[in-house]
């Protein structure tokens, strides 16, 4: 009884003693079951004495709430945007369909809703949804909308794993920030204050026993070299896209704007002591996001190439049934071999410089050309193995991410990876000069018309174009390439319905024709003084096409999802 009381009494004189210096750090709300309502909206948070911070965010904090998923279930989203933009919501890591993920083509315009489902298919891991509009990533990244996506499966749930959500198995969602003076964010590529999960100089008490961190770098740019104050071993036991093997020990762990990794720390017995995460960036390259140290201009920063405090953890008492060991295997990967890939494509990551007009000289490419909405790089077979070979001549790492699989790296300049990067990923550091080559398997949901994108996930970058897309499936005959269709707006979609539509140019629209996948004209519709508007809530559900013409013989094309 004493003991306890003394406990308490100190826990409370460090409190007090802290209180002018750490936040708790703020643990999002979850959700669970099949279907979701996500609301982006412009809200309000206080971050720093003075006025609140404007942020944007869904269902009503930054970060929104954590959804949690189980492998094969069928999950529903509704995404209801409010804000004074037109966004896009992508899930990070996911395997779906192209036009339910979310990227740059599947806008959501101001104050209409989209709805996308489709069964889970990811290996249980921590992932993540994010606004993905084409040249606004960084803008409303930074406004604050995002959240965590965990995935349970079978394999994961047998494992003796700490899984009490904000107890022992913790979120942490890494960003910087930078405010003007009257405490708003400003839009830059590196903020001068640590944000951890939403929170300035963020603590948090643990319990005294093993605790799992789901982290993600949701940064605009910088990389955090992750370790504890105590320079303690922690065990990483997942990549991006599921557990690995077996846990692996480390002291520091890089991670890269758009990666995650769950790592397990041993508390055990450590009631009543504290300690940091930190970020250790005062030993990065200077060409690694964070490493550098800009004397001045718009990369200057407070947290450039120095160590910094990520998270204050207090070590509280063990909770009942408290995970106590580290198991030693968790699962066997089974990764396609280099022997069973159809092809080798060759991307290339290169500076801007030298290259015509168009770019200034901090930009970065991919395959020596910018990112151009209806251009797409690569045909995908369905169901092709491939090896991707990322080729940087670029003097900066960037972290490469494609949407649609989870992959295998094989080779960072020639030799096999450590065994930390030995899982499944979806982002992959890529540093300067290196050469890294990963493998993947596209299958599933074959769709020439809807792309996938492939970029850098520095948000600078990515808004820059360094980004290209890929269909999978063979290319039919172009649709893509009529112009014309990145002025068409179609939404909600799926639809059940009414099927808006929106012409950019405002060119009026004489005809609409609705087509099954097969090319057959199921509806028609004259369209000269209606509203844009068409029922098609007669035909069964399936993929079908829009077609439009306007007054001036314009033709406009966009496939889309009847429930
Ligand atoms: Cu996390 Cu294409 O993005
Ligand atoms: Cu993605
Ligand atoms: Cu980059």
């Amino acid at each position: 009884m004493k003991k306890i009381a003394l406990f308490l009494a100190l826990a409370f004189m460090v409190a007090t003693a802290q209180a002018q210096t750490y936040n708790t750090l703020w643990i999002p709300d979850t959700l669970s079951g099949t279907n979701f309502t996500l609301t982006a909206r412009d809200t309000f948070k206080q971050m720093v004495t003075g006025n609140q911070t404007i942020t944007a965010a869904y269902n009503g904090n930054f970060w929104g709430p954590t959804m949690i998923w189980n492998k094969g279930d069928v999950v529903h989203l509704t995404v209801n945007n409010q804000l004074q933009d037109t966004t896009t919501v992508h899930w990070h890591g996911m395997h779906l369909p192209a036009i339910m993920d979310g990227g740059p083509h599947q806008t959501i315009p101001p104050y209409t809703t989209w709805s996308p489902y489709w069964k889970v298919d990811n290996n249980a891991a921590t992932y993540w949804y994010h606004p993905h509009l084409h040249m606004d990533a960084e803008k409303q990244l930074t406004q604050g909308l995002g959240g965590l996506i965990i995935v349970r499966d079978s394999i994961e749930s047998a494992l003796a794993l700490p899984r009490t959500y904000g107890v022992d198995d913790i979120p942490v969602i890494l960003t910087d920030r930078s405010f003007d003076a009257s405490k708003q964010f400003t839009v830059v590529p590196y903020g001068d204050s640590m944000v951890t999960n939403g929170v300035l100089r963020a603590q948090y008490t643990v319990p005294a026993q093993i605790v799992r961190f789901r982290i993600l770098n949701a940064a605009i740019e910088r990389s955090y070299n992750i370790g504890f104050s105590d320079n303690r071993t922690f065990y990483i036991i997942t990549t991006d896209g599921g557990l690995l093997n077996k846990p692996v020990t480390a002291t520091r762990y890089l991670i890269s704007p758009g990666e995650r990794v769950e790592i397990l720390v041993n508390f055990n017995g450590q009631s009543g002591s504290n300690l940091n995460m930190k970020a250790f960036n005062s030993t990065l390259s200077n060409f690694i996001a964070g490493g550098e140290n800009f004397p001045g201009g718009p990369f200057a920063n407070a947290l450039g190439k120095i160590d910094f405090n990520v998270l204050h953890i207090n070590v509280g008492t063990a909770t009942s049934n408290a995970i106590t060991t580290i198991p030693s295997a968790l699962t066997t990967n089974v990764f396609p071999t280099a022997a069973s890939a159809n092809i080798t494509r060759v991307v290339t990551m290169s500076d801007s410089t030298g290259v015509s007009g168009i770019l200034g000289p901090n930009a970065f490419i991919l395959n020596h050309h910018l990112f151009g909405l209806n251009t797409v790089d690569y045909s995908v077979p369905l169901n092709n193995t491939e090896i991707w070979q990322l080729t940087s001549s670029s003097v900066f790492a960037h972290p490469f991410h494609i949407h649609d699989v989870e992959f295998h790296i094989l080779s960072r300049n020639g030799v096999a990876p450590d065994s930390t990067e030995d899982g499944w990923k979806d982002v992959v550091l890529v540093k300067g000069g290196e050469t890294v080559k990963f493998i993947a398997k596209f299958s599933d949901y074959a769709d020439s018309l809807h792309p996938y994108m492939f970029h850098c996930h520095i948000a600078l970058h990515e808004d820059e174009g360094m980004m290209g897309q890929f269909v999978v499936g063979n290319a039919p005959t172009g649709i893509m390439n009529v112009a014309q269709n990145s002025k068409l707006k179609i939404y909600p979609n799926p639809v059940k319905g009414m099927l808006h539509y929106e012409i950019a140019d405002g060119k009026s629209i004489s005809k609409a024709y609705i087509l099954n996948v097969t090319g057959q004209v199921v509806l028609t519709f004259d369209m000269e003084g209606k509203s844009p508007e068409l029922d098609i809530s007669s035909l069964d559900g399936g993929m079908y096409f829009v077609c439009l013409l306007d007054t001036d013989g314009g033709m406009y094309i966009k496939s889309y999802l009847k429930e």
